[in-house]
């Protein structure tokens, strides 16, 4: 549904979730959730409570909705309400083993814990292990707690703005495409100060990590373990700096230059998005024509074939009808489809190959089903779309958080020349952080925490960097970690946005170390991965032999570590995490 969205508005920044990312402002992924668990479980039935009350809900997950204040600054007054969900814990609360919750965030921001618990949280508790709890929240204002950002009156205004004003326009497709994302983001700012409801200034992520002490102190707890991916780790960072002696355990994954973040500049970011790119490249020539279909014997070619594509789609855009819907491929859909793969290689590297070369050979339907999402259709069934997961709530707390930022157009012209002059993503980045969003913003005070990231926490941080992270370069984890003392940087040498982008055993055994054991990693390690982007085509796709290959390389592995590289692996190659990752 990149047609339907400017790609980021929603999962902007860290946009992390490459799926969701795609799957824009009317994006279904929470109401995909009610039906996929058609149960009898609705959010309506529970009533917020002050104490937290846990009812079953979906398939043997239990839910919770918390009343935390809205406004901090009056905490007698009126309420907003945590949606939660949470895995139990394999062994009992009472056992001596039993190690407490560990609050997972996806990032975003604008991106739903409670569905992260969904897709993932099973595989994130293979990781962790037993003796946790894994617990993932909206945010407030985001999806299924209250109160919600909305700017737009319903369903079908929302998906008429996005459509016809927006579309997932990149800077570079066109002379006038930077002034007509300056004049969608204008109308936006406009629109959410207009259809505020008097709640919109407390959505940010200052009082998202007030709201994280208050759940864990709502578990008996006194000191919060939590793993943050992408815009995750802003909120890491956050409480850790607000809360230096609430600190358990702390990983930030895929860490975001939380200073560059609150100043909305999305500015550093691009620093390794290149050699990501680079990597499919050259991985495309040494896994050869049958695991990577555009393959030509230098990356130079293969470029070459890929600016011809782009030249292509430029001049005559291609249209595709598919079982469940139809589109255009154009080339801001491939654009944003190639730079989406970027954060997760090893599931969409193969994919993207193939899509490519179809499309060199006239058939556009791969590259587009890469980002398909149903038709959108507008349901008079209220009830199963009031949680909606929508771009506006991401959006509030990207413009809530940060400084205030300039209304004219020269100066987001300049912006982006800035950015052009360090990274050749800077078109799709334009949109993917959207700061220009909050150009128009309501002029809240801006009273927020935004910094020193600097504290002697209770336990040290652990943070975690790919060396190749298209959108959180391991630049930022160096960074980040100077500020917190006894802080360690973990090492991934690998491509992807976050840990869980690609497979290694390695990294989850410190991470699970980290959290079981309190044992940091040693300064300076570097974890490998296990297989790569490529090898993917082998065991999922069928390629003749692959079984065979797949089996002989998990062959060597005890049977603890095969359950855990078996959650690797599928996380590596999920498409739609809600990630960054
Ligand atoms: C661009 O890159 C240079 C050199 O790496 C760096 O010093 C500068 O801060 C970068 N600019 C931005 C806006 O990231
Ligand atoms: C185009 O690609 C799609 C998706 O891979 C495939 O199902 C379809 O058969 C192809 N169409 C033609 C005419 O080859
Ligand atoms: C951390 O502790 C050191 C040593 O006690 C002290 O010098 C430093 O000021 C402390 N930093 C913060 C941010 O409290």
């Amino acid at each position: 549904m990149l047609r339907q969205a400017r790609l980021s508005s929603r999962y902007l920044v860290l946009l992390l979730t490459p799926w969701p990312l795609l799957s824009t402002a009317s994006a279904p992924d929470a109401s995909k959730a009610a039906a996929l668990n058609s149960d009898e479980f609705s959010w309506h039935k529970i009533a917020p409570s002050d104490e937290l009350v846990w009812h079953d809900c979906y398939s043997g997950h239990q839910c919770a909705r918390l009343k935390v204040p809205l406004d901090y600054e009056n905490p007698d007054g009126a309420s907003a309400a945590i949606a939660m969900r949470r895995i139990h814990s394999v062994v009992p609360h009472d056992s001596p083993e039993y190690r407490g919750p560990i609050l997972a965030s996806p990032g975003g921001p604008g991106a739903s814990g409670v569905d992260f618990i969904q897709q993932f949280g099973h595989k994130i508790s293979v990781i962790v292990g037993p003796e946790f709890d894994i617990v993932g929240c909206d945010p407030r204002g985001i999806s299924r707690s209250t109160p919600r950002a909305s700017f737009f009156e319903d369903r079908a205004e929302r998906n008429l703005f996005w459509s016809t004003s927006g579309n997932s326009i990149t800077a570079s497709s066109s002379d006038d495409a930077l002034a007509r994302m300056w004049a969608q983001s204008m109308l936006v700012g406009r629109l959410a100060g207009e259809r505020d409801d008097g709640n919109l200034r407390f959505i940010h992520s200052d009082y998202t990590a007030r709201d994280m002490l208050r759940i864990v102190e709502a578990h008996g707890r006194e000191k919060i373990q939590y793993w943050g991916f992408s815009y995750g780790s802003v909120l890491g960072a956050t409480f850790a700096a607000m809360f230096p002696d609430k600190v358990g355990r702390l990983v930030i994954d895929g860490v975001v230059d939380s200073e560059n973040y609150y100043a909305a500049e999305c500015s550093n970011n691009l620093m390794d998005t290149e050699k990501v790119w680079t990597a499919f490249l050259n991985g495309c020539v040494d896994a050869g024509p049958t695991k990577c279909p555009i393959y030509s014997p230098t990356a130079a070619e293969i470029q070459a074939t890929v600016d011809d594509l782009y030249d292509s789609l430029r001049k005559r855009p291609i249209p595709v009808r598919t079982a469940t819907s139809y589109g255009i491929v154009d080339y801001d859909l491939m654009r944003n489809t190639i730079f989406v793969s970027l954060y997760k290689p090893f599931a969409l590297f193969p994919t993207l190959a193939r899509a490519l070369a179809d499309l060199s050979a006239g058939n556009a339907t791969g590259l587009y089903q890469i980002s398909e999402a149903p038709q959108f259709k507008c349901s008079c069934d209220l009830d199963e779309f009031s949680f909606e997961n929508v771009n506006d709530g991401g959006l509030a707390v990207l413009c809530n958080d940060g400084k205030r930022i300039s209304k004219s157009f020269e100066d987001a012209e300049k912006h982006y020349r800035n950015l052009l002059a360090n990274s050749s993503w800077a078109d799709v980045w334009m949109s993917a952080c959207d700061r220009l969003a909050c150009m128009a913003w309501p002029e809240f005070p801006k009273t927020n925490f935004h910094g020193p990231f600097v504290a002697n926490t209770s336990f040290p941080l652990l943070m975690v960097g790919n060396t190749a992270d298209p959108v959180t370069p391991l630049w930022a984890a160096k960074k980040m970690a100077q500020g917190f003392s006894g802080s360690v940087v973990l090492t991934q040498d690998s491509i992807g946005h976050c840990s869980l982008a690609a497979p290694s055993l390695c990294t989850q055994k410190h991470i699970r170390n980290y959290f079981r054991d309190g044992v940091l990693p040693e300064a300076g390690t570097v974890c490998s991965t296990d297989s790569g982007p490529f090898d993917a085509l082998l065991e999922g796709q069928g390629v003749e032999g692959g079984g065979e290959e797949a089996q002989v390389v998990l062959g060597g592995f005890s049977a603890e570590d095969r359950t855990l590289l078996e959650a690797v692996q599928g996380l590596a190659r999920a498409w739609d995490v809600p990630l960054g990752m």
